[in-house]
């Protein structure tokens, strides 16, 4: 048997922080504000910070057709895609909150939310740091590839 080891790092006191870390956390938890989640009332904001020093959010958007709606983390991502597609993603910071659910730990993304992410880390072939936090803690990990072991790459499409 193998093993697969993921490395993360756990901050509780979120002063230990640099400034950037901060303002992107403050930005993904601005946004999740504004999300549009009549149906779930479980709100989740995801801020990217890109390479020319610019911030991409986005929050999740359901609709009264269930399958319709899209998380926050695909929002900021497919905004970074559209509008700045060559400047590299160097970050970003998801966060949910909710009246109604337990948010005892950080919310981690989805399974889609993963495979996106490393699409875009794969394609910019630089790492893209993950922060997952909640009021309490957060968890930051080196990159999004860690978050999808053995994951699916296009490189797997690349006819022989
Ligand atoms: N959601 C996100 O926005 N991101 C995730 O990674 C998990 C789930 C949203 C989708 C839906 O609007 C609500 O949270 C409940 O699943």
């Amino acid at each position: 048997m193998k093993d697969i080891v993921i490395k993360y790092q756990e901050v509780e006191d979120f002063s230990l922080l640099s400034d950037l870390d901060r303002e992107l956390m403050k930005k993904a938890k601005d946004i999740a504000n504004t999300a549009y989640s009549p149906y779930s009332e479980f709100n989740v904001g995801a801020a990217l910070f890109l390479e020319n020093n610019k911030f991409v959010v986005g929050n999740n958007q359901e609709n009264s057709s269930f399958p319709c709606g899209i998380c926050a983390e695909r929002v900021a991502l497919f905004a970074a895609g559209t509008n700045y597609p060559n400047v590299l993603i160097k970050k970003i910071a998801i966060t949910a909150m909710s009246k109604h659910f337990n948010l005892e730990n950080p919310v981690g993304p989805c399974g889609l939310c993963r495979q996106v992410l490393i699409e875009y880390e794969d394609k910019q072939s630089s790492d893209i740091e993950v922060l997952l936090f909640n009021s309490e803690r957060l968890i930051k990990l080196n990159n999004a590839k860690d978050l999808l072991p053995l994951f699916f790459t296009e490189n797997k499409l690349k006819r022989i």
